[in-house]
């Protein structure tokens, strides 16, 4: 008896297992090839491992929209894009232009005919953050006949107490790089923080042929962005815009994201292209056009995505710089000739700024 079912049972169980076995796994994998299709097509997949750091977008597969989302230097895009272009009575941002200055510095740009300017987007408690871009790529005599300059932009912070605002006063009486208004000073206001900056300039220096803005967590080699991108073109460029582009990127739907973009605050289902937030240089004519075409455009707290609209209406296109591995918007693993060919790489604490700034400055001449 045993026997019989070992010879007929056995043999038989064993093959219709092994194939069943094998339908099952190979059932599973389609339904897990199709659950992540839907997963790439559908979510937000910031979260997929090939996504650089700090992109909030998805990628949309559908390119139906795609001759306006390439930036059309069309002023008529308005006209087709209706919903992210409201109205001008709903969009009017009269208040954009009240943000009383606490500290400002309006003579910096009088003397010495300055070449590019650095607006550096920081907070009040950043010190550390801004003495390390002092000493590094924010030297304002880093070449002799190139003026540079740097700003930091700073809202107030609820938190701090009077011994932070007496050391922010000293601060900038010492080193005169200080531009502190009246605007609280969250995520959510950096676009706010960004216009003040192109305001300052339409102010106190309409005359400048470049500006960068960036962050206070940056690597900038300055000598490759003023060598190597800007000086060549002479006279200066006008309406110029460059950085890292983000090209045909949708609103972060996902509630929970940082980068989460409401569908009341902006309906269209693309962005236009805009240059990523850590870092941009634009010819300085542009400082002012921006802020002034920014009241007529519904403010959006993620703020390059608002400069890029606030283009797009203007009817200017950002362009790619020379080399697509200038800007970065993550951090570029450190090689002393790799960071001496690139504009910007980002994430770095201050002491590490230092640290790279140096290894780069010592061997550059390594470098062809
Ligand atoms: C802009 O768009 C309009 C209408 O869509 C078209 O007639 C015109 O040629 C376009 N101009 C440019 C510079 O593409
Ligand atoms: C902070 O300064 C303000 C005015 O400068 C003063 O009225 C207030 O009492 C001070 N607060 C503390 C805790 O010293
Ligand atoms: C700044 O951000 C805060 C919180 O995110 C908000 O309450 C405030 O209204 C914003 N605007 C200004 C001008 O401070």
């Amino acid at each position: 008896m045993f026997l019989r079912k070992c010879l007929f049972c056995c043999p038989w169980t064993k093959l219709n297992t092994k194939r069943l076995v094998l339908h099952v796994i190979i059932l599973g994998f389609v339904t897990i090839a199709f659950l992540f299709f839907m997963l790439l097509t559908v979510n937000n997949y910031s979260w997929v491992p090939w996504r650089p750091v700090n992109t909030y977008m998805l990628r949309s597969h559908d390119l139906s929209n795609l001759h306006y989302l390439k930036g059309e230097n069309n002023n008529s895009a308005e006209e087709k894009n209706p919903e992210i272009f409201p109205p001008k009575e709903q969009a009017l941002e009269p208040e954009i232009n009240n943000f009383k200055y606490i500290i400002n510095e309006p003579n910096k740009c009088k003397e010495n005919k300055p070449f590019l300017i650095f607006l550096i987007a920081v907070q009040t408690w950043q010190s550390e953050a801004r003495q390390a871009i002092r000493e590094t790529w924010g030297k304002e005599d880093l070449f002799p006949g190139v003026q540079t300059l740097r700003l930091f932009l700073l809202g107030t912070d609820a938190t701090s107490t009077n011994s932070t605002k007496q050391a922010l006063t000293e601060e900038s009486q010492k080193y005169h790089d200080i531009i502190l208004q009246d605007y609280m000073d969250t995520y959510n206001n950096l676009t706010i923080k960004s216009l003040m900056g192109f305001k300052w300039i339409a102010t106190y220096c309409p005359q400048i042929p470049y500006v960068m803005k960036t962050d206070s967590d940056m690597f900038v080699n300055t000598e490759y962005l003023i060598k190597k991108l800007l000086l060549p073109d002479k006279p200066p460029r006008k309406n110029y815009f460059t950085g890292y582009l983000m090209t045909d990127f949708s609103p972060n739907r996902n509630t929970q994201s940082k980068w989460y973009m409401s569908p009341e605050l902006y309906p269209g289902e693309r962005y236009p292209v805009f240059c990523s937030g850590t870092g941009y240089v634009f010819s300085g004519d542009l400082a002012e056009k921006i802020f002034k075409v920014s009241a007529r455009i519904k403010l959006l707290h993620l703020e390059d995505v608002f400069v890029g609209i606030c283009l797009q209406k203007l009817g200017i296109s950002p362009v790619p710089p020379p080399r697509n591995s200038d800007f970065n918007h993550w951090k570029v693993s450190y090689s002393h000739c790799l960071y001496n060919r690139i504009v910007t790489s980002h994430q770095f604490e201050p002491s590490e700024l230092i640290r790279y700034w140096e290894s780069v400055q010592q061997n550059k001449h390594l470098c062809g």
